[in-house]
């Protein structure tokens, strides 16, 4: 193809809109993956869908939403904070998710959504800290009962942290508070800890 073309191709508004309903349909999602043609076309990065199937076909959206989210770009801090904003535009009943990222032999907090939240946990204490040394999921159905709970939210009654493990090394936890007891359940536990698995791969 001649420059030309290409370059009318690539920038000609209409070819623009062209090439972003092929990639929607393509993909099943509503992201749009080259940041230069949002700009022009003030189309918006993210767009809220309603999930509306089972439990496991919403999991399975949101990590296809995650990928579409994380597979261009390599900046750790970035694809943290846009992982917990999906999950905390997709989960209910949920006052606080985040990371924390291993630094020696504790927990550093990492992005976040919900309130401000305690800064480093020595690992092998509270429920992140020992979800890091066991290198496991831990759900707690209620955090009064669970000895060494670490209250940073005090409406936080129930709690799940997952590992977050690539090529074999833990980079952190990710971890999910409720106001409500027992939120979480297997199916959540399995499919966060899908989610927290595909997230690694993007930031180690
Ligand atoms: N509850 C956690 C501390 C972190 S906050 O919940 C954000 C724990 O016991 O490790």
């Amino acid at each position: 193809m001649p420059l030309s073309h290409f370059l009318f191709f690539l920038f000609h508004p209409l070819c623009i809109i062209i090439k972003y309903h092929i990639l929607s349909i393509g993909t099943g999602t509503v992201f749009v993956k080259i940041p230069i043609l949002a700009v022009k076309e003030r189309m918006p990065v993210f767009q809220v869908v309603e999930y509306k199937g089972t439990k496991e076909a919403n999991y399975l959206l949101l990590i296809k939403q995650l990928k579409a989210l994380v597979e261009d770009e390599e900046n750790r801090i970035a694809n943290l904070s846009n992982a917990s904003a999906l999950l905390n535009q997709f989960l209910t009943d949920i006052n606080w998710v985040g990371f924390y990222l291993l630094e020696k032999d504790e927990l550093v907090l990492g992005p976040f959504q919900g309130l401000p939240a305690c800064v480093r946990i020595p690992v092998g204490k509270g429920v992140c800290g020992t979800a890091a040394r066991e290198r496991k999921a831990i759900r707690v159905p209620d955090v009064e009962q669970f000895p060494g709970h670490i209250a940073c939210d005090a409406r936080s009654r129930s709690e799940i942290v997952l590992p977050l493990i690539a090529d074999g090394e833990l980079i952190g936890v990710l971890d999910i508070d409720s106001p409500l007891k027992d939120r979480f359940d297997e199916t959540d536990e399995k499919y966060l800890q899908m989610f927290a698995d595909v997230l690694a791969q993007y930031v180690k």
